[in-house]
C-alpha cells in the first residue's frame, strides 16, 4: 500500500501522519516538547527538542517505508547555526515578541513603502529578519559565529536529509523573500546588512528537496499555514476560504496572481501551489484566549461545560465584550504591545457569559481579517475550519454569524501535517498536482450554516466591538 507521511514540527509538539493514496489516514503520532519563556514577551525552544520528537515521531510511523515524506512547521522562527551545523542558541519563535525596536529599524531601513512592495507584509516582532538584527545587538558574539539560518521545519529536514533547503511558502515569512518574485531579495539582504550566504536554498512546496537517510525523497512542504489550507481544499482563488480556530486564529485565502493590502495590513505570502500565493489574517489568541481564560478563571473544568455554560447567553452577552490581544495582536493592528480586555461587565455576568464574551470577542477578530481580504477583491463564498477550537459547535455558529460565511467541516481535520502528506503525494506522483490531491483525498463532511438573527445582532455589535481596541490604546498610553 502507498504510504506518505506529513510531519508538522509545531509549537506544543510534532504532529504526525502516514496517509494512503485515497487520503485515508492510516495512524496519526505525537510528541511534546517545553516552550521557554526566560524574560516576558519571549518565547524559544530547543530545535534538538524537535529533532527528537520527530525522529520518534517518524520511526512510530515507519517512514523509513514510505513513498514521501512531507515537512510543514511553525513559521518565522529563526535558527541560528554554526560552522558545525549546530544551534548557536535555542530558536528564537514566531510568537516572540522582543523585536519591536528591529521592526522600526527595518522599516526605516527598507522603506515602509519599498518593503510592503517587496515582501507583501510590514515588519513584524515574530518575523524571521528582526531575530537576525536583534541578535546582532544584543548577542553579537552568537552573531559573529553565524554560518547559516534556517526555519523550524527546515532544521529537521537538515537533520534528517543533511540538506539545507525551505520552500516559498515558509520563506515568505522571513522578510528576506521577494514573494511576488519567489525568490530571496537581494536588495532586502543586502540593506539590512546580512549576509547571503546564510540563506537555504529555496523550492517549491511539491519538489523533492533530497532523501532521507533511510532513502526516502523529502518534499520541500510549507510553512504551517500554506499546509494547513491545502490539507481542507483551500488551492485556488474562487474556492474556499481557510479558518483556523486554533492558539491563534487564521482567515486565508489563495490567489491566483500576486496582490497585497497596500497597507500590509494583511499577509500576503507564496502559496504551497506552485505559481499562487495568498493572503491571510492572522490573530495572535484566538483558542489561545479561551484556553487563558480557563486557566485564569482556575477551574479544572473542561472546554465542554465552559462552552455549555456560554451557551445559555444570548449573542452580545448583555453588553460584556472581549478584545482578544492578549499576545498583542497582528491583523489588523500590527501591535505587539496591544493588551486585551473585558468591556461592559455587570453583576449578572458569571462564567458562562465570560466564556460566550471570549467566543465572541475572537470571531469579531477574524472578521477584520475577512474584511480585509474582502477588500483586496476576494469575497469567498465559505469557509473551512479547522483547528482544536472548530469541536466546538457553538463556537462555529458564532464564527459563521460573525463572519457571514457557512463554514465546512472536513472528514480529516489533522492540519498542516495533512497538507505535507498531500505534498509528499505530488512531489513523488501519486498526484499531478496539488489540486488533484484536493480532489482525490479531501471531503466535506458537515456545513454549519450563519444563523440569521445572530447575523444581524453581531453587525449590531461590531462597531462596539472596533471602538475596543483605540480605547485600550488610549488606558495603556496614559
Ligand atoms: C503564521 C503564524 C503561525 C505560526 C505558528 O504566520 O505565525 O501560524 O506559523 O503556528
Amino acid at each position: 500500500m502507498t504510504r506518505l507521511v506529513g510531519l508538522d514540527i509545531g509549537t506544543s509538539s510534532v504532529k504526525g501522519l502516514a496517509i494512503d493514496q485515497h487520503g485515508a489516514v492510516l495512524t496519526v503520532v505525537e510528541r511534546g516538547y517545553p516552550l521557554s519563556t526566560p524574560r516576558p514577551g519571549w518565547s524559544e525552544q530547543d530545535p534538538d527538542d524537535w529533532w527528537r520528537a520527530a525522529t520518534e515521531v517518524l520511526d512510530a510511523l515507519d517512514a523509513d517505508r514510505a513513498l514521501g515524506i512531507g515537512l510543514s512547521g511553525q513559521m518565522h522562527g529563526l535558527v541560528a547555526l554554526g560552522a558545525d551545523q549546530r544551534p548557536l542558541r535555542p530558536a528564537i519563535l514566531w510568537n516572540d515578541g522582543r523585536t519591536e525596536a528591529q521592526c522600526a529599524e527595518i522599516e526605516a531601513r527598507v522603506g515602509l513603502d519599498r518593503l510592503i512592495e517587496l515582501t507583501g507584509n510590514r515588519a513584524l516582532a515574530g518575523f524571521t529578519a528582526p531575530k537576525l538584527l536583534w541578535l546582532r545587538e544584543h548577542e553579537p558574539e552568537t552573531y559573529e559565529a553565524i554560518h547559516a539560518i534556517l526555519l523550524p521545519k527546515d532544521y529537521v529536514r537538515l537533520r534528517l536529509c543533511g540538506v539545507r533547503a525551505t520552500d516559498v511558502a515558509d520563506a515568505s515569512g522571513t522578510l528576506l523573500f521577494d514573494v511576488p518574485a519567489r525568490r530571496w531579495s537581494d536588495e532586502l539582504i543586502g540593506a539590512l546588512d546580512l549576509d547571503r550566504s546564510w540563506l537555504p536554498e529555496v523550492r517549491e512546496s511539491p519538489e523533492v528537496t533530497a532523501e532521507s537517510a533511510g532513502g526516502v525523497p523529502v518534499v520541500a512542504g510549507a510553512g504551517d499555514q500554506a499546509a494547513g489550507a491545502l490539507g481542507v481544499g483551500v488551492v485556488a482563488a474562487g474556492g474556499p476560504a481557510s479558518v483556523v480556530l486554533g492558539t491563534s486564529g487564521v482567515v486565508f485565502s489563495a490567489l491566483d496572481a500576486y496582490r497585497h493590502d497596500p497597507r500590509a495590513r494583511l499577509h500576503a505570502f507564496c502559496h504551497a501551489v506552485p505559481g499562487t500565493w495568498h493572503v491571510m489574517g492572522v490573530m495572535l489568541s484566538a483558542a489561545g484566549s479561551l484556553h487563558w481564560l480557563r486557566h485564569a478563571l482556575g477551574c479544572e473544568v473542561d472546554y465542554d461545560q465552559l462552552v455549555a455554560e456560554a451557551a445559555e447567553w444570548e449573542p452580545g452577552v448583555e453588553g460584556l465584550l472581549f478584545a482578544p490581544y492578549l499576545a498583542g495582536e497582528r491583523t489588523p493592528h500590527a501591535d505587539p504591545r496591544a493588551r486585551g480586555g473585558f468591556l461592559g461587565l455587570g453583576v449578572r455576568h458569571n462564567r458562562g457569559a465570560l466564556v460566550r464574551a471570549v467566543l465572541e470577542g475572537v470571531a469579531f477578530g477574524l472578521r477584520d481579517s475577512l474584511d480585509l481580504i474582502v477588500e483586496l477583491g476576494e469575497r469567498p463564498r465559505v469557509g473551512r475550519v479547522s483547528g482544536g477550537g472548530a469541536r466546538s459547535h457553538l463556537w462555529l455558529e458564532i464564527v459563521a454569524s460573525v463572519l457571514d460565511l457557512p463554514l465546512e467541516l472536513c472528514t480529516v481535520d489533522e492540519g498542516a501535517a495533512y497538507g505535507a502528506a498531500l505534498l509528499a503525494g505530488v512531489g513523488t506522483g501519486v498526484f499531478a498536482s496539488p489540486a488533484e490531491a484536493v480532489e482525490q483525498c479531501v471531503r466535506v463532511t458537515r456545513v454549519i450554516e450563519p444563523r440569521a438573527e445572530w447575523v444581524a445582532r453581531y453587525a449590531e455589535i461590531r462597531p462596539r466591538f472596533q471602538a475596543a481596541y483605540p480605547a485600550l490604546r488610549k488606558v495603556r498610553e496614559a
